[in-house]
């Protein structure tokens, strides 16, 4: 690994910043970019020698110059890590559009515009794109539409790529995590009580909801954990397409895969809103 340029986007916290210090101690030399660098003296204190910069995937500019600069100062590009994603918490009736756009323009054209821009840099090197999608990605949840909607089309978008990235010696992999101790659920900012309070018809199902999550969290997996099934698919020969980062998410997107009428998936999540 030690020749190899890798750029990961969202490394402010949480798995992102994990992949940067698993990365750079596996020797690669990493591009970690957030939106914002001065949030970076905690990775800068995990580990020396990474390179920060300012990317925000919503902004073309900022995505094009970004992969531009790093093959300018490198000289090439190995990787791409797609990490960054927000979630977006509601259901569709009460949930503004604006919020629906968002988790889409973070979670799915984020990505698309970023692997867009490294292509034609990874055909060089016959290199990888790897996108942190989520369990989310493959099992609908509920009061989730809109974070799994874009997370559906990120993994749609990726699984038609592959095949032909591969014809150019790109590989192209998904990473699915369960519930990661990470602040992610904290960064959508949402208030349960006061979700609660305002969820109308909804608000004894988005209770049971919340309550299930919490729950969920107790067990979750580490960033670190999901960080090493990052590095485990960057370097799998040949490339492996899509990884679950637990048993128990393996087991979950099992689930969907054989659900052929859709009967079971609603069986399971239908109790996590009664
Ligand atoms: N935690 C989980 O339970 C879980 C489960 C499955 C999948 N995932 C996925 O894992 C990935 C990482 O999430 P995490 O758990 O590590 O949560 P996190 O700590 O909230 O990290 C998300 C990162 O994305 C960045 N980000 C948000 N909007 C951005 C934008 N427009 N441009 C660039 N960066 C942006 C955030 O940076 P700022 O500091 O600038 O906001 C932050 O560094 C996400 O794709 C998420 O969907 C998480």
């Amino acid at each position: 690994m030690s020749d190899k340029v890798v750029l990961i986007t969202g490394t402010s916290t949480g798995i992102g910043q994990a992949v940067a210090v698993a990365a750079a101690e596996a020797g690669c030399t990493v591009v970690a970019t957030m939106r914002d660098p001065g949030r970076g003296d905690e990775l800068r204190k995990a580990a020396g020698g990474i390179d920060i910069r300012a990317m925000d995937v919503t902004d073309p500019d900022s995505v094009l110059g970004g992969v531009a600069g790093v093959v300018a100062d490198y000289g090439r590009l190995d990787a791409v890590i797609n990490n960054a994603g927000v979630s977006v918490l509601g259901t569709a009736e009460n949930l503004p559009m604006a919020e629906i756009r968002r988790a889409m323009e973070v979670n799915y054209f984020g990505v698309v515009e970023m692997t867009r821009a490294a292509l034609p840099h990874l055909r060089a090197t016959k290199g990888r794109v790897i996108t942190v999608t989520s369990v989310g990605g493959v099992v609908g949840q509920p009061f989730n539409e809109a974070y799994c909607a874009a997370k559906f089309a990120v993994e749609g978008f990726m699984e038609s790529l592959a095949p032909v990235a591969a014809t150019v010696g790109v590989g192209v992999s998904v990473v699915e995590p369960g519930a990661v101790a990470t602040a992610f659920v904290a960064n959508a900012k949402v208030d349960p009580v006061a979700a609660v309070a305002e969820a109308g018809p909804y608000a004894p199902a988005l209770q049971a909801y919340i309550d299930r999550t919490l729950g969920a969290y107790t067990t979750s997996q580490t960033a670190e954990e999901v960080a090493a099934v990052v590095l485990r698919a960057l370097t799998a020969e040949p490339p492996v397409l899509r990884w679950q980062t637990s048993d128990w998410a393996q087991t979950f997107v099992a689930t969907k895969i054989t659900d052929l009428d859709g009967a079971r998936v609603q069986a399971l999540t239908s109790d996590w809103v009664r």
